[in-house]
């Protein structure tokens, strides 16, 4: 009995799995692979993969009226980061999970030593290092960017604590598929250092909004936000903590309603839609 081929032959006798005596699901959305372990070997931890792997072969809810099932339409996601990476986590777990039915497609850095990078690799996801410095301009940088998650066909591009300002170009390209964690409530403090800026202007209420990307900096339309309370001995470390906390829960959701199709933009408004 070989442990990882079970699992393989569970999921890749599905309908709408192509694969037949493979170790890879050949379906559009899955890129789940699968090691052989035999039954002497120890017990492992379940890497990402193979959590997905049970996801998608535990949904049910698939199914066309004569009965059987059919492939969810898993969508693909890109994630941009530069550095620990924490709400870029809270998306893998989401989707690890089921909460979150898309795929991470990869995991993109600006820097090489980001701490979300290993996160990722430990999670069994696509890591990529595109690092602005060694490109001769923003345009240049913004132009292999792009191309280095376009090869990876994702449906959404998330930047989850990505440090530089992207182009007009680069916006556009992904336009309506290019959103944002602001750790503020837009359009109160854009830009940087948003906790500290709050404290000094005695705010009761502070909180992060996620949004579309627009040209114009942490403008674009409202997707969702969440509300904390700022107290009277809050330090810049103590309110950044209440809000990431909520960042945590308010990206996956957002991201939940994209891959849902429940978001339409209409006047610069993000409405949501009912669940189909
Ligand atoms: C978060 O506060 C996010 O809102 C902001 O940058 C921070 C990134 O944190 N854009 P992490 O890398 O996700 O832990």
């Amino acid at each position: 009995m070989i442990q990882g081929r079970s699992l393989a032959s569970k999921h890749l006798g599905e309908e709408g799995c192509g694969g037949d005596d493979a170790h890879y699901c050949s379906r559009a959305h899955c890129t789940a692979s699968f090691t052989m372990v035999s039954k002497s070997a120890p017990p492992r931890r379940r890497g990402y993969h193979e959590r997905h792997a049970i996801f998608c072969s535990s949904q049910s809810r698939f199914r066309i009226p004569g009965g059987r099932r059919v492939a969810p339409p898993m969508k693909r996601f890109v994630v941009l980061i530069s550095g620990r990476g924490s709400n870029m986590a809270s998306l893998l777990d989401a989707s690890a999970s089921g909460r979150l039915p898309a795929f991470p497609a990869a995991v993109i850095s600006s820097k090489p030593e980001a701490e979300g990078l290993s996160t990722a690799r430990n999670a069994g996801v696509e890591t990529r290092v595109v690092v602005p410095a060694r490109f001769p301009s923003r345009a240049a940088f913004d132009e292999a960017l792009a191309g280095t998650v376009d090869a990876f066909s994702p449906e959404l591009v998330i930047l989850a604590g990505f440090m530089r300002i992207l182009g007009n170009d680069f916006v556009r390209r992904f336009a309506g598929r290019l959103v944002n964690i602001h750790p503020s409530l837009l359009p109160a403090f854009p830009g940087l250092n948003t906790h500290r800026r709050a404290l000094a202007e005695g705010v009761r209420f502070h909180g992060c909004t996620v949004h579309f990307v627009t040209p114009d900096l942490d403008h674009g339309p409202i997707i969702a936000q969440a509300v904390v309370p700022v107290f009277d001995d809050d330090d810049e470390a103590s309110l950044s903590a209440r809000v990431l906390e909520k960042e945590h829960l308010v990206l996956p959701q957002a991201v939940a309603w994209f891959v849902e199709d429940r978001l339409t933009v209409v006047e610069g408004r993000v409405r949501l839609d009912a669940p189909r």
